[in-house]
């Protein structure tokens, strides 16, 4: 018998050789094409990680449904909070009716959700027709699963590992886009704030090396790519534990000295590691864009000790105003939690105060929501839940007055978009992103998607602007 290769990536191609005839068997006898659909939930990280997924599938022969009435589903899930789980059960429970009437149907559960223990004990118990399930640390061995499950007969295929040190590179990945890719630069996180799941699901941090990063927007740019966002849990400790070192001030360098990337974003930093040599290298780098997502999560420096962040309301505050006297085009974007335990209504006061000093362009506002395993899960004094509605709704219509007012800061100017389709809403417009991620709607033909144009800002409407091209 033929040597299955032991190294990676040469061992999931061989695997890929393997199944592309094997699902142009089934295709034959079915007498039509195979299709998948890949559902992702949550963050930027999971939507990278599914092009690779879908990298994989297309590689062995199935093509993109538009549905989940497919041949091979995958939902690639989240955990951050209790609701994403709870709209993935829904979901499963409808993937089940579909595979009874589709007997070449497989289904695949991947992502956040099951790297908790729990969550795969109830798919093993109330969930047997699901087919594979693995995590966040083996994506890289679809290929090897698919076909361990078509050749061994086991009904349902478990790998989930509890972590990882290797990154897999040079894997087939689709896009999304033609014009505008998102590129992994670190993997897990480190920082452990209490109310967050993500380190126990994606384990400890890892860097890529940076020519492994600059080879692959290299490569995107041959492809036509123009803007690039680099991702990572805290893209600011980028480097750490590489052979030769690099920061990630140093890293975003490299990155805008690729030629044919005009644009390049990151995301997301954490203000304790915002060091003075990004803003810099953003201050003298023209393709960095001009937004910056830096997530403050409570105004309280009490909350913020509770929830380990690392600094305190003040040193936040001190650290947006060197980023605006800076950068001061900037566009400053966060998130914020709500009803953390033991949130006062003095605390809650202090996270208003920092979203009026702030002037957000937008915030992303959650409920808290107790995530079993994090040590905030056992922290005393739950805010019970009408008193957290009610903080919800006034710290949302504080946040919407402070978007709007800085949104129509760029009103009457003309600025540089990256035109990316037509507007979902009025389609005979088209749809522009601005280097400060905000959209402008403008009229405009089909052959200017994924150019980068001149528009006017003429109306700002809220959360956008109407425009028109010059
Ligand atoms: N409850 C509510 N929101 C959370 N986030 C992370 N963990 C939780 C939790 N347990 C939010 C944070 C983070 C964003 C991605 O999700 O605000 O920045
Ligand atoms: Fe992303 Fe965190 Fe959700 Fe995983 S749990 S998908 S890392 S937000």
């Amino acid at each position: 018998m033929e040597l299955i290769p032991n190294t990676e990536p040469e061992r999931q191609y061989w695997f890929m050789d393997r199944l592309r005839s094997m699902v142009a068997e089934e295709a034959l006898k079915a007498g039509r094409e195979l299709t998948y659909c890949i559902q992702t939930f949550g963050c930027q990280m999971n939507a990278k990680d599914s092009e690779k997924l879908a990298g994989v599938l297309e590689n062995i022969g199935y093509k993109e449904a538009d549905s989940e009435n497919a041949d091979f589903v995958i939902y690639n899930t989240c955990t951050v909070r209790e609701n994403a789980n709870t709209r993935v059960y829904g979901r499963i429970g409808y993937l089940g009716t579909l595979k009874a009437k589709n007997p070449l149907m497989m289904i695949a559960l991947c992502g956040c959700m099951m790297q908790e223990p729990h969550e795969v004990e109830k798919i093993k118990k109330s969930y047997r027709f699901v087919d594979i399930v693995f995590g966040t640390h083996n994506i890289f061995k679809l290929a090897e699963l698919i076909y361990e499950k078509m050749t061994s007969g086991k009904k349902q295929l478990i790998d989930v590992w509890e972590s990882s040190s290797e990154i897999v590179e040079d894997l087939p990945s689709t896009r999304k886009f033609d014009f505008k890719a998102g590129v992994n630069i670190t993997y897990g996180c480190n920082n452990f704030c209490t109310y967050c799941i993500v380190p126990y699901v994606r384990g400890r941090e890892k860097s890529r090396k940076p020519e492994d990063i600059v080879k692959e927007v290299q490569s995107l740019a041959d492809q036509g790519v123009v803007e690039i966002m680099l991702l990572g849990q805290n893209v600011n400790s980028y480097g750490k534990g590489l052979e030769e070192k690099c920061s990630f001030a140093e890293l975003l360098e490299k990155v805008c000295r690729v030629e044919g990337i005009k644009r390049v974003r990151f995301m997301t930093p954490h203000p304790k590691d915002f060091s003075d040599d990004v803003i810099e290298v953003m201050k003298k780098e023209p393709k960095i864009c001009a937004h910056v997502h830096l997530p403050v999560q409570s105004g309280s420096s009490r909350i913020l000790k509770k929830m380990n962040r690392n600094y305190t309301k003040e040193q936040y505050l001190t650290l947006v105003e060197k980023i605006r006297s800076n950068l001061p085009d900037v566009s400053l974007t966060t998130d914020i939690i709500v009803g953390f335990p033991g949130e006062t209504e003095e605390d809650f006061l202090e996270t208003v105060d920092v979203v009026k000093k702030c002037g957000y362009d937008s915030a992303f506002t959650f409920i808290y929501s107790k995530r079993t395993g994090t040590p905030a899960a056992k922290f005393p004094d739950e805010v019970p839940e009408d008193v957290v509605k009610d903080r919800f709704e006034r710290l949302l219509a504080v946040c919407k007055a402070e978007s709007e007012k800085a949104a129509s800061k760029l009103t009457g100017r003309t600025v540089e978009v990256l035109v990316e389709g037509r507007d979902e809403a009025n389609k005979e417009m088209m749809t522009g992103r601005l280097s400060n991620n905000l959209l402008v709607h403008f009229e405009g033909c089909d052959n200017l998607i994924g150019k980068l144009v001149n528009v006017r800002l003429d109306e700002c409407k809220g959360f956008y602007y109407l425009g028109s091209l010059v």
